[in-house]
């Protein structure tokens, strides 16, 4: 299993760090634009192979694709990220020429590679990588339902006052500060739904906190966050290179499913060595099918920017 991972920033190192960590990989070549930056952050994660106990390989190479060919999983983190106050949309303008580039490059020189979309606004990126390389629907991935799912059973955990391990919970919709849908009357503790435990005005309060979890991030950090970030979508590319069959909310390109179309947006899918081997079509009630349609149209917004 070899991956590639465009962009040696701190989300792209972290997901390479989490990916030789797991050793489910024979390869990882990290790539950046920023002479030696990528070659300095791979010998630097090598130099824990005998602390952290993996036989993973990391290179790093300064924008040289052929080092990337025949990839199996391509995660693209690459692009700007987002300063305190900005919302992920606002990237557009930097980032959708850098995803174009970085999505034909991988193709070129990795045709059946699986890709996984990070820059942000990400469901407008996953949209222009279809686009883009025109790879079949299912091998174009985006990742953000995973990590805002991750944030709000972290949130759902501090409401409950138990481990993150006893919470489910799933969040669907764009990634964006208003566009996602934490399904809080699907979340459960341990099996039990959550409404036996949090009132609807606490639950009000996580949905809220989940909404805006990566810009109470960016306030704190002065950047983008990168561990979460690069656990989910390390998390994706083990689930395609064990062929688990693991559902994530992710960002798919939708053909009639929850009555959209010509759209990626994160709805749950179960994920393999194909990529996307099924969209998961959940009843949702009259509430949460008007947040998608909403979501649906501000992503559509967005994508008519590009
Ligand atoms: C986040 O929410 C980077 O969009 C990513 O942290």
């Amino acid at each position: 299993m070899k991956v590639t991972v465009v962009g040696a920033g701190a989300v792209g190192a972290s997901c390479a760090e989490y990916i030789a960590i797991k050793d489910f990989a024979e390869e990882v070549v990290l790539v950046d634009i920023k002479e030696g930056f990528a070659e300095g952050k791979a010998m630097d994660l090598m130099q824990t192979a005998s602390l952290n106990g993996f036989d993973t390989k990391i290179t790093g190479v300064t924008n040289d694709y052929s080092k990337t060919a025949d990839s199996d999983v391509a995660v693209i983190t690459s692009g700007i990220p987002r300063k305190p106050g900005m919302t992920r949309e606002e990237l557009i303008s930097t980032n959708a020429g850098i995803v174009k580039q970085v999505a034909e490059n991988l193709i070129k020189n990795s045709p059946n590679v699986t890709i996984i979309v990070v820059s942000n606004p990400m469901d407008t990126m996953t949209y222009l990588a279809h686009k883009a390389t025109n790879l079949p629907k299912n091998r174009i991935i985006g990742m953000g339902g995973a990590l805002d799912s991750a944030r709000f059973k972290y949130r759902l955990a501090e409401a409950l006052g138990c481990p993150a391990s006893d919470v489910d919970g799933m969040v669907i919709g764009g990634h964006s500060d208003t566009g996602m849908i934490p399904l809080t009357r699907l979340a459960t503790r341990n099996s039990v739904p959550v409404s036996k435990f949090i009132s609807e005005e606490k639950m009000d309060y996580v949905r809220e906190e989940t909404k805006v979890g990566g810009a109470t991030l960016t306030k704190l950090l002065g950047t983008s966050a990168w561990y979460a970030p690069g656990a989910a979508v390390s998390a994706m590319v083990q689930a395609i290179a064990c062929d688990s069959k693991k559902m994530f909310p992710c960002s798919c390109l939708l053909e009639g499913e929850y009555g959209l179309n010509d759209i990626s947006i994160g709805v749950p899918a179960i994920i393999g060595k194909n990529g996307i081997e099924e969209i998961v079509e959940i009843e949702l009630d009259d509430a949460e099918k008007a947040k998608l349609n909403e979501s649906a149209e501000a992503v559509r917004k967005t994508n008519g920017l590009l």
